[in-house]
């Protein structure tokens, strides 16, 4: 139980890895506050876990992202951990750069960028009162290995790394720790379907160390241990989770 009576938001906690993200917190003893934009998805999740509740919250939104911290703040009386999970990932759809609409490279951004800074600038006041705090970003592995034909998801994961590691620097003197995670390829129910081939799937298995499939429970214990007092001195670094594909 090593987040015993902390108080954990997830954005995107309704489904996918998300969802795990909330599951796992919970068992280490966290109150979980499930906030997703599929707000029923939210709400089977919470439901699932003895202390927790879902908020509806559309990380683009400023006015969105400050009703969670305040209605996590109302419920639990403060928010320890925030885990910067929701993305544009598996709605988006692989294509030459050239093909992607500017709109939806502004989406993908708004979404994948600007949504941790809205729901970091909602959460910091708290967290620098409480003179502790841990933010979690997801980033993702394709920034290693530069994926082709994902030109904006690309672009906005790497903006992640830059952003924890400014934002890092901003907020230690708050004792709050800034830190991402790129996972490798996680098979996470929502992307199972159609993103990739069964060869391109064994393709990514055989570039392991470990040649299996990712799931998101190989994710789920660094969250844990980045949410927990064990990392209270590591900040502005990004842990890649992948087993073993890329080494840097
Ligand atoms: N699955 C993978 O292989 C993989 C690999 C690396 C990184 N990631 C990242 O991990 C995270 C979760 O991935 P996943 O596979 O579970 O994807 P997913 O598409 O299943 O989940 C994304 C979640 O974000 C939520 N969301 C989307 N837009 C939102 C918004 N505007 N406001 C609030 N919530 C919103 C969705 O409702 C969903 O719950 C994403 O950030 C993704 O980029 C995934």
């Amino acid at each position: 139980m090593r987040l015993r009576d902390k108080v954990a938001i997830v954005t995107g906690g309704g489904v996918g890895i998300g969802r795990a993200y909330c599951l796992g917190l919970a068992k280490e003893g966290a109150r979980v506050v499930v906030a997703d934009i599929q707000d029923k998805e939210a709400e089977k999740v919470a439901a699932e876990i003895k202390e927790a509740f879902a908020v509806p919250v559309d990380v683009t939104s400023p006015e969105k992202t400050q009703a969670m911290a305040n209605a996590a703040v109302k419920k639990y009386g403060r928010i320890d951990v925030l885990v910067n999970n929701a993305g544009l990932y598996t709605a988006l759809k692989k294509r030459p750069f050239m093909e992607i609409d500017p709109e939806e490279w502004d989406r993908v951004m708004a979404v994948n960028v600007k949504g941790l800074f809205l729901c970091v600038k909602a959460v910091y006041p708290v967290m620098k009162q409480q003179k502790k705090g841990k933010i979690i970003n997801i980033s993702s592995g394709t920034v290693l290995g530069g994926s082709p034909y994902f030109l904006h998801y690309v672009s906005s994961k790497a903006g992640v790394i830059g952003f924890t590691r400014s934002l890092s620097r901003e907020v230690g003197a708050d004792h709050i720790c800034v830190n991402a995670i790129t996972p490798g390829l996680t098979i996470s129910g929502s992307n199972q379907g159609g993103v990739l081939t069964p060869e391109q799937r064994e393709d990514r298995r055989k570039r392991r160390c470990f040649q299996r499939d990712q799931v998101p429970q190989d994710l789920v214990g660094t969250v844990i241990f980045l949410a927990s007092d064990d990392s209270d001195f590591i900040t502005g670094q990004t842990i890649n989770v992948d087993g073993g594909t890329w080494m840097y």
